[in-house]
């Protein structure tokens, strides 16, 4: 076995999936990164270096991690729970994530206040982490500049208003003085171009099973936005995986295939739980903002290098052989055998198990189901017969067996 199925660089992994990040909060795109360069900035006009600036990218990339709520289904008076819970809940979710976890305590602390009254544990001056307050002062500046459209003297005056309160003084300084000048408005116009020189050169290499065990590390987080999707993505790559090897899949491509599936809902993170909680029928409207969800998946996916063919199975999991599917509305000639793989794991997954409001159905309506969604060509025949095979023993999974008892018992 290969060890690469790609050559993946974790700095740009984490980059993309910071657009999901921004998508589940209702940020304006591309708050992550841009939060990531002014925090890599300040901190190599601090003096930085080396494994130090690594952390302070991936936190500042990540530092929003444990909001799942947009921030404007908010109200003011949660906003101290918010920021208290999200902190605890991000340090968390990336000491979940392979690779991620020297930075949970960096996360846990990115709202705490240099005069101590800050949160979660009003921890003060030079107890707080330096990559904490680094990202603390840059989400802020980001937040002033590009949600409240500041000019610079009011940036200013507001950066060292806060200089002792709620940032650390040195910084403010140094963020007065990058501030000053024009280009680091045009910079953060375009990120992008910044982030290329400034983040981690040192980059991990992830091999196969690096690449999995982020891939398992991500579902788990799409999971968690919901108790509706519990255990979804990471059931849907464990049923496409076993349907893969049945059809003669190996090695790279069935690594790929494994880590499309792992993903194929990340689009899912910025659809408000608001629309996917919601009890009943969806109106007309409401749906569509659901088909939005591959689509979104494509775009965050697509920025990976050498995620081309993941990208593209992982968004097409909602397209109908008949062309009546979505977001591309694609019909047979242009759906690859991997999207209908993940499809019929997809539908499987979502109609056997248990969700918060009904029980999964039988196993035999499941099949007649899928056989007639099958015979109306809105998944492949001649796979799901395959599929029918080996579907049984997919169900003895003491996993699949765990989460149902666990949903029964929420119910
Ligand atoms: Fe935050
Ligand atoms: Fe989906
Ligand atoms: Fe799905």
């Amino acid at each position: 076995m290969k060890t690469f199925t790609i050559n993946l660089k974790l700095a740009e992994l984490i980059d993309a999936f910071s657009l999901a990040l921004d998508l589940a909060e209702g940020r304006q795109l591309g708050h992550a990164r841009r939060t990531a360069s002014i925090a890599l900035l300040l901190a190599m006009h601090y003096g930085v270096k080396g494994n130090e600036l690594n952390n302070i990218y991936y936190t500042a990339m990540l530092h929003d991690i444990g909001l799942y709520d947009p921030l404007d289904t908010i109200t003011a008076m949660d906003q101290a729970s918010v920021i208290r819970k999200h902190t605890i809940q991000g340090a968390k979710a990336v000491a979940d994530i392979p690779y991620m976890e020297p930075i949970s305590p960096f996360i846990k602390y990115h709202h705490e206040r240099w005069d101590g009254k800050g949160e979660p544990e009003g921890l003060k001056g030079k107890l707080i982490p330096l990559p904490s307050r680094i990202v603390h002062l840059a989400d802020s500046i980001e937040i002033f500049v590009n949600t409240k459209g500041a000019d610079k003297y009011s940036l200013q005056n507001f950066i060292m208003h806060e200089a002792g309160r709620k940032f650390d003084p040195n910084l403010a300084k140094i963020a007065y003085a990058i501030t000053k000048y024009d280009e680091f408005y045009e910079t953060m116009s375009h990120p992008i171009a910044l982030l290329d020189d400034l983040r981690p050169q040192d980059q991990i290499q992830v091999d196969d099973k690096g690449l999995l065990a982020i891939g398992h590390g991500l579902a788990n987080f799409i999971d968690n936005k919901s108790p509706y999707t519990a255990n979804h993505s990471i059931e849907v790559a464990r049923y496409t995986v076993e349907l893969g090897k049945h059809l003669g899949f190996k090695d790279d491509r069935l690594h790929k295939l494994e880590v499309a599936a792992l993903l194929h809902d990340v689009g899912k993170l910025g659809i408000s739980n608001k629309i996917l909680h919601k009890p009943g029928k969806l109106t007309d409207a409401e749906f569509q903002v659901i088909t939005f969800h591959p689509y979104y998946s494509e775009m965050i996916l697509s920025q990976v290098k050498g995620f081309n063919e993941i990208s593209l199975w992982a968004c097409l999991h909602h397209e109908k052989l008949d062309g009546s599917g979505y977001h591309r509305q694609y019909d047979a000639s242009k759906i690859p055998p991997e999207a209908r793989i993940i499809a019929i794991a997809d539908v499987f997954q979502a109609i056997v198990s248990d969700r918060p409001y009904r029980a999964g159905l039988p196993y035999e309506k499941v099949m007649t189901i899928m056989q007639s969604m099958a015979e109306e060509r809105h998944l492949d025949y001649d796979i799901f017969a395959e599929f029918a095979k080996i579907a049984p023993r997919l169900l003895e999974h003491p996993e699949t067996k765990q989460q149902k008892k666990i949903a029964r018992m929420n119910d």
